[in-house]
């Protein structure tokens, strides 16, 4: 199978997960990437058997819309059942590093409020130690130089994704070099404390309840309890 078909495939086994775990009011929340694309295209022929969703970015949500399946503001909605979205790095303890997309703050925002964050990846994605993806930074943008400043103090190589502005209207810095061989958690707090900086794309502090991995081999199912 090539890239497309696992992702595909990983996609069609958490819709199946999702529709075992979803009831008829609930809200489904919804991540971004190619990945999510498949998971939202597969997911559509089944609008009926949940409320509708919330979106983890703009682009995900004109996606739904065209599948004619309903998107709630995050304010507007008591609770999010479960969350489905994808990596760019992820490891045995389902730390994740994510924000390829440059979604990341809202993905952290809607993982923090889901009661179960399920996370779905191709096995290019599983890595023993998370790093060797640059990690993006979102940054307000008159505290670029300042932050940047600041992650190379951390050891870190940052780069301006330039012509990238979120959903938020601000940059991403994409931090090359940086590897969080000993706390990942810690690392997050660390560059979330830089003053200028919204979040940044390690979830390690809350990582994924499950990781659902594509292989050529299969689907594996990862939990968080399983990896100790
Ligand atoms: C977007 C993300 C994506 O989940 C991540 O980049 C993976 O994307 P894809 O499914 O296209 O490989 O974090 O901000």
């Amino acid at each position: 199978m090539d890239q497309n078909q696992l992702k595909q495939a990983v996609a069609q086994a958490a819709v199946d997960y999702t529709l075992k775990r979803i009831e008829d009011d609930s809200i489904v929340g919804i991540g971004t990437g190619s990945t999510a694309n498949c998971f939202i295209d597969l997911i559509a022929k089944h609008r009926h058997r949940f409320q509708g969703t919330v979106a983890s970015s703009e682009a995900s949500a004109e996606r739904l819309r065209s599948h004619g399946i309903p998107v709630f503001e995050l304010n507007a909605v008591a609770e999010v059942h479960i969350y489905i979205d994808g990596a760019d790095e992820a490891n045995p303890q389902l730390e994740l590093i994510k924000g390829g997309g440059a979604a990341l703050t809202r993905e952290k925002i809607v993982t923090a409020v889901a009661n179960e964050f399920v996370c779905i990846a191709d096995e290019s994605k599983w890595v023993d130690y998370l790093g060797t993806f640059p990690l993006p930074v979102e940054v307000i943008p008159m505290a670029r130089s300042h932050v940047a400043r600041e992650l190379v103090k951390l050891g870190g190589d940052p780069v301006w994704r330039e012509n990238v502005v979120t959903d938020n209207g601000n940059l991403i810095l994409d931090v090359h070099h940086l590897y969080p061989m000993g706390s990942a958690c810690e690392l997050e707090e660390k560059i979330n404390q830089i003053t200028g900086v919204v979040t940044n794309g390690l979830f390690a502090i809350k990582p994924a309840d499950i990781l659902f991995l594509a292989t050529q081999q299969g689907i594996v199912t990862h939990t968080a309890i399983s990896q100790g």
